[in-house]
């Protein structure tokens, strides 16, 4: 796809560093001439979407650090006194960053579950796929380290809840886990040298996370985009160049997002945020319930849905490490959902096994649904809620492929688009 370079220089300086450092030309093949599939929809646009998302978390990141200090003494009042009441536009720099991963979040959501239903991370496109999964754990990292450093209840014990998941090691070689624990905490708890190194760690890691989103867009600029019908381009008929057609549609769907994140940011900046953690951490009161942010709770619960600490860690660590195995464990020849009848059903289900999941991580370890007079334990739809997760991926996928008779495939994007008008 990558084809010939198509770049002429327009001035003598142009020439001069084209020759040296062809920097102009790399951005002019790959983001003015590429050759972009047509049909492309608006599901393609969070790419380019995520792409912002990174670079205001990072930005805004590094202006908060100038005004945040870590440790466990000063951390909480450097965020809620000196940041939300101090710096000028210090609440807005702070609100932007934390309403700014949950939007990061919903938009990876959005593009992971696109790249599921599109069958993009089939042949030949499975290492962007699988440096996006990559992508996907170190947003997760970076996250929870970001959530502890304003050091409020929530902070301080969803910090202890997850570093202690290590201590399950104990079960397999004694004192194994707890040493590793304490070694992960810098002491005996977690304190000031863990709040350190993972104010250190979180602004390290958005930095790896750019480069190796940098490798997602150059592996994505070999084979070239899939599309939502997931045939391949055939021909210049079956693809417009990047500029103007995407970088305007994508720029027309970023506006929306921006609407969608400057609502949350003025109108309900503690929307995702938990109460907790308007409360100093407090080492010797527990809150009720320690649950994570949203975008975490499906594998929070099921994690809870095991009552032995190794196995639960056990699940929770292979649902995250099922998705790099995708590419083949989907046996299928068609990639799009549109042509897979049976799929597409079994896809929808697991969106909605995601949203159940997410919405038993958040409930109490021990409630109840009440359904007519009788008492049904959450933790069973937690469980229910895992099978169905891990049978999708290990048995529907693999299975579905072999027995499903997928539609009729069309002759071509151009076709498909154009119909009559396309030319032969
Ligand atoms: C910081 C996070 C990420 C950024 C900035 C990013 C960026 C991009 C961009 C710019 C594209 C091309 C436009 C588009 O198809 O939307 C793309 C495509 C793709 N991404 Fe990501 N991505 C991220 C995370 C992920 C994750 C977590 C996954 C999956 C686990 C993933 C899987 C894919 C796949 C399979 C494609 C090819 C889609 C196709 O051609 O149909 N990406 N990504």
């Amino acid at each position: 796809m990558a084809g010939h370079s198509t770049y002429v220089p327009a001035s003598g300086f142009e020439r001069w560093l084209d020759s040296r450092l062809p920097i102009m030309r790399l951005m002019h093949d790959t983001m003015t001439t590429f050759p972009t599939p047509r049909n492309l929809n608006i599901w393609y646009t969070f790419g380019g979407i995520l792409t912002f998302c990174l670079a205001v978390q990072i930005v805004t990141g590094i202006v908060l650090a100038m005004h945040y200090v870590p440790s466990a003494d000063m951390a909480f009042n450097s965020v809620e006194g000196r940041i939300m009441r101090e710096v000028n536009y210090g609440w807005l720099i702070r609100y932007i960053h934390s309403n700014g991963a949950s939007m990061f979040f919903l938009a990876v959501y959005i593009h992971m579950f696109r790249g599921l239903y599109y069958g993009s991370y089939k042949a030949p496109r499975e290492v962007i796929w699988i440096l996006g999964v990559l992508i996907y754990l170190l947003m997760m990292a970076t996250a929870f380290f970001g959530y502890v450093l304003p050091w409020g209840q929530m902070s301080f014990w969803g910090a202890t809840v997850i570093t202690s998941l290590f201590s399950a090691l104990d079960q397999v070689i004694p004192h194994l886990g707890s040493a590793i624990t304490s070694w992960l905490w810098g002491g005996f708890a977690v304190g000031d040298a863990t709040l350190n190194r993972f104010f250190s760690l979180h602004y390290l890691l958005p930095f790896v996370i750019a480069g190796v989103v940098g490798l997602h867009i150059w592996a994505l600029h070999v084979p070239g985009n899939n599309n939502p019908l997931g045939i391949d381009v055939k021909g210049p008929q079956d693809t417009l160049p990047f500029h103007p057609y995407y970088t305007v549609k994508d720029a027309f769907y970023l506006s929306l997002f921006l609407i969608l994140f400057a609502a949350f940011v003025f109108f309900a900046p503690n929307f995702f945020g938990n109460p907790d953690n308007a409360i100093q951490a407090n080492p010797l009161v527990t809150p009720q319930d320690i649950v994570p942010e949203w975008y975490l709770l499906p594998f929070y619960a099921m994690l809870r849905s095991i009552p032995q600490k190794l196995i639960g860690v056990l699940v929770l660590v292979g649902a995250l490490v099922t998705l790099v195995f995708v590419p083949w464990l989907d046996t299928s020849k068609v990639r799009s959902c549109r042509f897979r009848p049976l799929m597409k059903q079994c896809f929808w289900l697991l969106v909605l096994d995601c949203v159940m999941l997410g919405y038993v991580g958040a409930q109490s370890a021990d409630a109840a649904l009440s359904l007519g007079g009788m008492q049904l334990p959450l933790v069973w739809l937690a469980r229910l809620g895992t099978a169905y997760y891990y049978g999708f991926f290990w048995l529907i996928m693999p299975i579905v492929g072999l027995i499903e008779t997928p539609k009729a495939l069309p002759e071509s994007i151009a076709k498909a688009v154009l119909g009559a008008k396309a030319k032969a």
